[in-house]
């Protein structure tokens, strides 16, 4: 029996009309998405009341606006505490509630299968290995049967949701390594593609994880593997033809395993320009005036802005070790700047996240006891959900972003701080670890390991002058608006249309890799 209270929930996103340009007319019967993160929760308040929330997600990001043009099937894991009392009787529902424009499908896990799946072999083991940041990755035997179990469960929802239809299934991330091939021998007519947000380490690192040849031969039950990089591409291929007896063709980027040939390419994920959000937030000024309210900052001050999920790999604690040395070297900064970052809590109950948290919240406090006063602390930590309104009021009050990744696939913080930008104004300061990188030129490059190198680095961004700001930040605003979400996205369904309706390989020199960004 459908259950449908009625969510609190103010909808941003509504939207009237053709909004995208993305070409679906390729005829897929059907498009999937199978992501582990669901894009909205339902969570039951206190009073009782249903709220729905949007999850902070980069992958969310990107992937939203595809299905909702597609019209497409998002399955994902129900994580919220009332996701049940919201649902029809297949376990789904259609959303934004207040303008339904794709369906959810939630999966649930019991507790030790999630517990093994998604904090084991996800987070403890493949996130950390997939990351250059020094943070060892666990691998239990128990963790990869949970995981096994989990690929199995979502696959099964994918099975149903396709119904008896050909779909073009679009597989999510390091959580599900192994469903593209369950899904391959579930529904030999559809079209898999994965497409693996994180960075991909070298073949020596790689085979660190005990299982590593189950992960590539699941993988390599996909039509195509995509990667944020061409390097990520070349790590691939070379664990790959370093791990199975397939056959590798370097030339056509491609594997042949088992009788099977799987295309291997980049595609850099982008973001929505001009979206809902960037048109909801009121001019820089305004955003400003209310940021250094609610904050209690002093009138005058510059303003530094973070926005990541509490993250080893994120970098947090060095940036925070950056403005420490940003203040010893330039006191008459001293009062007048403040760093505002938002970090969102997250896998709180491995103990990585919780020494991480507990290492920046000491540093924090530190800088904050060095250098302020009753009127101004230089470290504004905020450890909470942000909702996309409050983020892009951050980012157009700020006078500098600071995306300081140790290592990410991509980083999508830092295209939205593009977004928010009409004005041409502000400075972004980026790490030259995230795949943004490769498409930020005009950005500030740091390497945030280096505290001396990334103090010096803010001190110039925020010297900056306006003319150089409004030259860096209009380069900066063409390759998100040219390479933004719907050319990723087209990208990824061209080259599936491709493979599906030929059944051969994609044209040499027609790779994504090759399309690559300016
Ligand atoms: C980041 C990564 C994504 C990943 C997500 C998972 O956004 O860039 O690749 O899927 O984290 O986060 P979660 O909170 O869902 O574990």
């Amino acid at each position: 029996m459908p259950r449908q209270p009625e969510p609190c929930y103010q909808d941003l996103r509504t939207r009237e009309g053709s909004r995208t340009s993305l070409d679906i007319s390729n005829g897929w019967e059907r498009v999937i998405v199978l992501a582990n993160r669901a894009p909205f929760t339902h969570e039951r308040t206190r009073d009782g009341r249903v709220g729905l929330k949007r999850s902070a997600s980069g992958l969310v990001t990107a992937l939203e606006p595809l299905v909702e043009a597609c019209s497409g099937i998002w399955v994902a894991h129900g994580a919220g505490n009332a996701d049940t009392a919201c649902v029809d009787d297949r376990g789904g529902l259609e959303v934004p509630p207040a303008n339904p424009q794709y369906r959810l499908r939630y999966v649930w896990l019991p507790d030790h299968e999630h517990r093994g799946y998604y904090y084991g072999f996800a987070n403890e083991g493949l996130w950390p290995l997939c990351h250059a940041v020094h943070v060892q990755p666990v691998f239990r035997s128990t963790d990869f049967r949970m995981y096994q179990l989990a690929n199995a469960r979502f696959a099964a929802a994918v099975g149903e949701e396709a119904a008896s239809t050909s779909p073009l299934i679009l597989v999510q991330d390091y959580h599900f390594a192994l469903a593209p091939r369950m899904l391959r021998s579930r529904i030999p007519s559809s079209t898999v593609v994965a497409f693996w947000h994180i960075p991909w380490p070298y073949p020596r690192v790689f085979k660190v994880c005990p299982w590593s040849e189950d992960v590539l031969d699941g993988l390599l039950g996909s039509d195509i593997v995509g990667f944020q990089t061409p390097e990520d591409c070349v790590n691939f291929l070379d664990t790959v033809e370093s791990t199975l007896p397939a056959h590798v063709d370097r030339q056509q980027s491609m594997v042949t395993f088992r009788g099977h040939s799987t295309q291997v390419r980049a595609y850099p994920v982008g973001v929505e320009w001009a979206n809902p959000f960037v048109r909801a937030t009121p001019a820089a000024k305004a955003c400003r005036a209310r940021v250094c309210r609610d904050l209690q900052l002093p009138a005058g001050v510059r303003v530094g802005v973070g926005i990541d999920r509490l993250d080893y790999t994120k970098g947090i604690n060095e940036k925070f070790l950056a403005i420490e040395r940003l203040l010893e070297i330039h006191p008459a900064l001293r009062g007048r700047f403040v760093f505002v970052q938002v970090a969102e809590p997250s896998r709180e109950c491995l103990p990585a996240y919780r020494a991480t948290r507990a290492t920046l919240v000491a540093t924090a406090e530190r800088v904050n006891r060095r250098f302020g006063n009753d009127i101004c602390r230089p470290i504004v930590l905020r450890e909470a959900h942000h909702e996309p309104a409050d983020v892009y009021r951050l980012y157009r009050a700020a006078d500098l972003c600071y995306v300081g990744s140790l290592h990410d696939g991509m980083n999508l913080v830092a295209k939205e701080y593009v977004c928010a930008r009409d004005d041409e104004r502000g400075v972004l300061v980026l790490s030259r670890f995230a795949g943004a990188a490769q498409q930020l030129g005009a950005a500030l490059e740091v390497n945030p390991y280096a505290i001396d190198e990334s103090a010096n680095v803010l001190a110039r961004a925020l010297c900056m002058s306006e003319a150089e700001q409004s030259s860096r930040m209009r380069l900066m605003r063409h390759a998100v608006e040219t390479f933004d979400t719907y050319w990723w996205a087209n990208q990824l369904l061209d080259d599936a249309l491709a493979v599906n309706s030929e059944g051969h390989t994609l044209a040499h020199g027609d790779t994504s890799a090759e399309r690559k960004s300016a």
